[in-house]
């Protein structure tokens, strides 16, 4: 049943093509659910700073998809799909916006750094995705918002191992090796957030971003000597009244340092997404 319905949408759909920069762990993921063929759409174009990371994804997926630039991934796709690291974000949205292609964003904090890109995309008329990530709850964030917010706190609880050793706790003078007990290692806004960790940043930024703004929203981040997995809490409060949303996340089959809900929004995303476009090519060729 499952092989013949494959098959058929195989044969019958239409396919958004997309441009992939990024061939690792999310890249990977993405390619897998493609692979069962019922995503109305398909890789066209690989970009890595690694061109053997890219000819790797190639050859295990079997894709019809050249490797090639960031121009001219453009020029062979109808989406871009960032999965690579905050500092390609900005020369994927410039390209997207020169070659009027939409770009779907995993690397979140990349546009921290740069909100200049959310102008330029306007005016380009394209759209900036930003999949969720390994966050629930952005739905509520993003319909509270319309009628207004006065508190958005993430509270995000990780193992000491997870953060122990990094630059700001060493400024800090914070030594998690022998914690027994809960510790908060951090407090301030989303943005001060994200300097203080940026290898954790791209929750925090999402939220924000789905929300009041890097400024507005507040983080603190927990060494949790019993947690075994990072888990995110987010509470807000405004005109529509209270929401607590708690992601217990586990690692990526494929990346310890991942969670696999993170992948899986950025396919969820790009199912809706393709779904739309699909749609939209069949009304205009009717
Ligand atoms: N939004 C979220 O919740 C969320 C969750 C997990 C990861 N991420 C982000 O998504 C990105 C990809 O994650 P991953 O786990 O797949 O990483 P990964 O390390 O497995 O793969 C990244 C790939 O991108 C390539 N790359 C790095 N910099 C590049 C550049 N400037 N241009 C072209 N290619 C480049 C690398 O060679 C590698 O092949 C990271 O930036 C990560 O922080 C976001």
């Amino acid at each position: 049943m499952y092989v013949a319905l494959r098959l058929f949408c195989e044969q019958h759909m239409d396919k958004m093509k997309v441009g992939l920069i990024g061939c690792g762990n999310i890249g990977a993921d993405l390619c897998i659910a493609l692979q069962r063929g019922l995503i109305p759409a398909q890789i066209a174009a690989l970009t890595d700073m690694d061109d053997e990371r890219a000819r790797l994804l190639q050859r295990t997926f079997n894709l019809n998809a050249s490797i090639c630039d960031l121009e001219e991934n453009a020029q062979e796709s109808d989406i871009l799909f960032e999965c690579a690291a905050p500092e390609a974000v900005r020369d994927i949205v410039e390209v997207g916006a020169a070659h009027h292609r939409d770009c779907l964003v995993m690397s979140v904090g990349g546009l921290m750094e740069n909100p200049g890109l959310f102008g330029l995309a306007r005016d380009a008329n394209i759209r900036i995705w930003i999949p969720s990530g390994a966050l629930c709850g952005l739905d509520g964030i993003r319909s509270a918002v319309e009628a207004g917010l006065h508190t958005v706190i993430l509270t995000t609880r990780k193992p000491p191992t997870a953060i122990d050793g990094t630059e700001y706790l060493l400024e800090k003078g914070i030594d998690l090796s022998s914690l027994k007990e809960p510790k908060v290692v951090f407090q301030g806004s989303a943005r001060e957030a994200c300097k203080a960790f940026p290898k954790n940043v791209n929750v925090a930024a999402a939220l924000s971003f789905a929300g009041i703004g890097p400024d507005e929203t507040k983080v603190r981040v927990i060494a949790d000597p019993k947690a075994t997995v990072n888990v995110h809490e987010i509470f807000a409060e405004g005109a529509f009244g209270q929401l607590t949303t708690v992601t217990q996340n586990l690692p990526s089959p494929r990346n310890p340092k991942s969670s696999y809900l993170a992948s899986l929004s950025a396919i969820a995303e790009l199912r809706m997404i393709a779904e739309v476009f699909v749609a939209h090519q069949r009304v205009q060729r009717a």
